[in-house]
């Protein structure tokens, strides 16, 4: 059995926590909570320090093959207007984002295979040789052979949230695949070398703390470079319309476990979480993250990606969005920082 005070302590002193102690931080009530939250960023400052990292990210298709229960894009959708970008389009683009000082793009799309394999891997190629930047990738699950082209065109990074950690529960909300199999998508992009990120949703319907738990131990044991953790967030066009929104607090107390867990990673305050609630940055900085991504897709298409609804960023113009979030770094006392922010090796890594 363990309680809130001695999981907490032994995560202070650096020991690996099981399921059950992951489970007890979890439950910290409200005042164990801000403990969590004060610890988180403690360990957020001593093993990644107070820079923060911007990502742009780029969202260069919302055709999608798969039929995810909660999300917006899934191919069922037919109240949705699709788009796709042009390599030039996506290219001035990243361009943009180059020009206001960002250091890594990220290019996201739903599982749209109009763009193959070669396709990508002359865009990340493109976009190595025109600009002095990181390329994240985040389009889904393909195969081995098409994650190590892009990583030989000189992909950086790799997204691929496992989104749930039960099985079950999983093959549920993702009726298309498997966790297995995107467990095994997980370990290629690691074993190609990689940086790469995973991630879950809080607050889906039928899942418990021993499901985040299990999300956390999961990312823990991959050894993932990056995780994004977002409230679940229901979409009125979808399956899942009529659930209840994922709970801000169990969201940062995930956040802040998932910290203490993996005190290296890159944490993003989640658009998702910025969508639940304004001061969803600030809340997420103060609790164990390190990263924040403001939307670059072009403003004409932008409201089109609509993975869930009031998306926190569509209406904001990027050099608005850099402002408010240069003025909240100033508020925090943390810079920005200037290089590309590549994940630290774990001390024993195998690459
Ligand atoms: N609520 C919250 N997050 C969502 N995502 C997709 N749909 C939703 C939703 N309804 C997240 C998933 C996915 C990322 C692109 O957006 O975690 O990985
Ligand atoms: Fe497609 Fe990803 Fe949405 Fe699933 S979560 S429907 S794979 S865009």
């Amino acid at each position: 059995m363990h309680n809130f005070a001695s999981a907490l302590a032994k995560a202070k002193a650096g020991t690996i926590l099981d399921r059950q102690a992951i489970g007890a931080l979890l439950a910290a009530g409200p005042e164990e909570s801000q403990e969590l939250f004060n610890a988180a960023n403690q360990i957020r400052h001593d093993h990644v320090g107070d820079k923060v990292h911007l990502r742009a990210i780029i969202e260069f298709s919302n055709y999608c093959r798969k039929n995810c229960l909660y999300c917006g894009l899934r191919r069922d959708n037919h109240s949705i207007q699709r788009y796709r970008l042009t390599e030039r389009e996506i290219l001035n683009a990243v361009k943009t984002a180059r020009e206001l000082g960002f250091r890594t793009v990220v290019l996201q799309s739903g599982e749209d295979l109009y763009y193959d394999a070669p396709t990508i891997a002359r865009l990340v190629e493109t976009i190595k040789k025109r600009h002095d930047l990181a390329v994240t990738l985040s389009l889904g699950e393909r195969g081995r052979d098409d994650y190590r082209d892009w990583r030989e065109a000189g992909a950086d990074r790799y997204l691929l949230k496992q989104e749930t950690a039960d099985e079950h529960l999983f093959s549920i909300i993702k009726p298309d695949g498997s966790l297995q199999q995107r467990v095994q998508c997980l370990r290629w992009l690691k074993d190609l070398g990689y940086q790469t990120g995973s991630g879950n949703m809080v607050g889906l319907p039928g899942q418990s703390l021993a499901t985040l738990a299990e999300d956390i131990s999961l990312m823990r044991e991959l050894d993932v470079e990056m995780a994004g953790i977002g409230p679940f967030l229901p979409h009125h066009a979808t399956p899942l319309k009529a659930a209840a929104s994922g709970d801000l607090v169990l969201t940062l107390k995930t956040l802040a476990v998932t910290r203490l867990c993996l005190p290296q990673a890159h944490l993003p305050a989640t658009t998702s979480l910025c969508t639940l609630t304004p001061d969803g940055r600030k809340l997420a900085l103060n609790c164990g993250a390190n990263v924040i991504m403001p939307n670059l897709t072009p403003a004409g298409v932008r409201d089109k990606y609509l993975i869930y609804p009031q998306k926190a960023d569509i209406i904001e113009q990027p050099e608005a969005a850099l402002k408010s979030i240069q003025a909240l770094l100033a508020e925090l006392s943390r810079p920005l920082a200037q290089d590309y922010g590549h994940a630290k090796k774990t001390p024993g890594r195998s690459f």
